[in-house]
């Protein structure tokens, strides 16, 4: 059994660790109207480069990939770039946010499912904002917003999934902690992108 001090389980201690960053990043994402235009829908993809660069240490880690099944294969980067490509974002921005978000180094293995939880969890969000992208720039699952796709077993099934393995681990009090700590590292990583990439007047960026 897990040697943790109470029955909270650990998706659920990440969960309620991270909710009032989530709230106050999904508030600030939406002021900030990221689906009015391609050139705003660029800004909200280049802070996903960042954010999916900086964790793909994570879904490549082999420790991980040992204790989560497929866990590579969870990995959207490619979408993400495939969507700045569609979105024709010059190369060289694309290139400069691969190396911030590269150059961002998680610690350790309890770090890396923090951001694993973050990155994940994200995609449940996606659903609505999907929507979104849909309606307002026309774009959709195969072209600039493959990123925000579900899984092909159901997007609340994969995250079930991912949140039983999360659970069935074998963590103490510290361990949970270092996790908690990284998942919330992973939000303020976003919320300093949102305001770097987000927070200004925008205009397109074309390659
Ligand atoms: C405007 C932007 C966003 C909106 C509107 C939004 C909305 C949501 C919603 C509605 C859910 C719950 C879905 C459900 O339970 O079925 C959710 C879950 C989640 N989102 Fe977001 N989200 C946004 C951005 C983000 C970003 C940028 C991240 C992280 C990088 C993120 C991380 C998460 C996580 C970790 C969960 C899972 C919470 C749990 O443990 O149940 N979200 N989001």
């Amino acid at each position: 059994m897990p040697q943790t001090t109470d029955s909270e389980t650990f998706s659920l201690y990440l969960k309620n660790g991270t909710s009032a960053i989530h709230e106050q990043l999904d508030k600030r994402i939406m002021q900030l109207n990221p689906f009015a235009d391609n050139a705003h829908y660029q800004g909200f993809l280049r802070m996903q480069l960042r954010l999916h660069a900086a964790g793909e240490q994570v879904y490549q880690n082999a420790q991980l990939n040992t204790l989560i099944p497929e866990l590579k294969q969870r990995s959207r980067l490619n979408a993400v770039l495939q969507d700045c490509v569609d979105l024709n974002i010059a190369t060289e921005l694309q290139q400069h946010d691969q190396q911030l978000g590269q150059q961002f180094t998680i610690t350790d293995s309890y770090a890396g499912l923090g951001w694993l939880y973050t990155i994940e969890g994200s995609t449940l969000g996606a659903a609505m904002l999907l929507k979104h992208v849909k309606n307002s720039l026309n774009l959709s699952e195969t072209f600039g917003a493959s990123h925000m796709a579900a899984h092909s077993d159901g997007r609340a099934t994969h995250w079930r999934e991912f949140k039983a393995i999360l659970d069935n681990l074998d963590l103490n009090d510290l361990q949970r902690k270092q996790a908690l700590d990284a998942a919330k590292q992973a939000f303020y990583f976003v919320t300093e992108a949102v305001e770097e990439l987000m927070g200004t007047e925008k205009k397109e960026v074309t390659g």
